[in-house]
């Protein structure tokens, strides 16, 4: 299996330890207290619906996905590749739904232990198969119908290379449907430090850029739809919704988690208020 790494004793592999300066990567086993809260033992069965809240590393939880499901009319037996599967909430919710095959490719080894643990309870492990690995490795094949790929791709800036690997794993005439970052104009010195510390962008294209480098990889039929102003108005209730929940968070988490949380939803509510970034859906063919 090429993309299986070793790790160290807290789970975070050298190379990947920055991921950890966006906050929403860090303690990621609280999932366990929201379901413990719900009055969910550590080894009792679960099912999807009593994940989806806590499990949808992204914009507008299983609503985003629902749309993705439309334009993909996902078959029983359908392969996709879920790129950046986080802790496994979308790969998990799609393969309960539509009898899809998903592998799920998560670079944070924390991350996909959560992830697998949470599918096997959910009895889904024949569906869903966890793979911990870099997508960037391009050690995947045209194995897939569909790639998805949820608020992954930010956060790699080597886009040439990521198209290359995403066209490598797509079978002819397969598509490929994003939910991303863009950059909508130029940035300061204080944006672009709390977009490459905070939410781990490195840096971000344009939307020509982006055009161009899907073509140069082979992609057709891009369409690229700008839903910022939906993404401002969630991250903005996101996070009043959080702060308005503070002593209930801090009860079921501990206070170091709530302000892990209120530092990245701050953080990303600010960089959408200011327009220094914009958010876009794109599918390709
Ligand atoms: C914001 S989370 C979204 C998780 C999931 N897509 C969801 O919507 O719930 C983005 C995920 O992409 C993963 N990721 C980032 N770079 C990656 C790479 N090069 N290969 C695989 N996964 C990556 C991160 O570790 C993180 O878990």
């Amino acid at each position: 299996m090429p993309f299986i790494k070793s790790y160290g004793d807290n789970g975070v592999l050298e190379r990947d330890a920055p991921m950890k300066s966006m906050k929403l990567y860090t303690n990621v086993q609280r999932i366990h207290n929201e379901l413990a809260a719900l009055g969910i033992g550590p080894d009792a069965a679960l099912r999807v619906d009593q994940l989806t809240p806590f499990d949808q590393y992204h914009y507008f939880g299983t609503d985003a996905v629902d749309e993705a499901l439309v334009v993909l009319q996902l078959q029983p037996g359908s392969r996709v590749l879920d790129v950046g599967s986080g802790i496994g909430g979308p790969a998990r919710y799609i393969a309960a739904k539509t009898g899809a095959h998903i592998t799920a490719l998560e670079l944070q080894p924390d991350l996909h232990e959560v992830a697998r643990e949470l599918t096997a309870r959910c009895g889904l492990s024949s569906r869903v198969e966890h793979v911990c690995g870099n997508i960037l490795d391009g050690a995947l094949t045209e194995s897939y119908d569909v790639i998805i790929s949820f608020l992954c791709f930010l956060h790699i800036p080597d886009r040439a290379k990521l198209f290359a690997a995403c066209r490598a794993a797509l079978k002819p005439g397969g598509v490929m449907y994003i939910e991303d970052f863009g950059k909508p104009r130029p940035l300061s010195a204080d944006e672009v430090r709390a977009l490459s510390v905070k939410v781990q962008c490195a840096g971000l294209p344009g939307r020509a850029e982006y055009e161009s480098h899907l073509a140069t990889a082979g992609f057709a039929d891009v369409s690229m739809t700008d839903v910022t102003a939906a993404w401002k108005d969630f991250t903005a209730s996101r996070l009043a919704m959080f702060r308005a929940a503070r002593a209930r968070n801090i009860e079921v988490h501990r206070q170091e988690i709530v302000d892990d949380l209120d530092d990245f939803y701050g953080a990303v509510a600010q960089l959408f208020q200011d327009g220094a970034i914009s958010g876009l859906k794109i599918i390709a063919r």
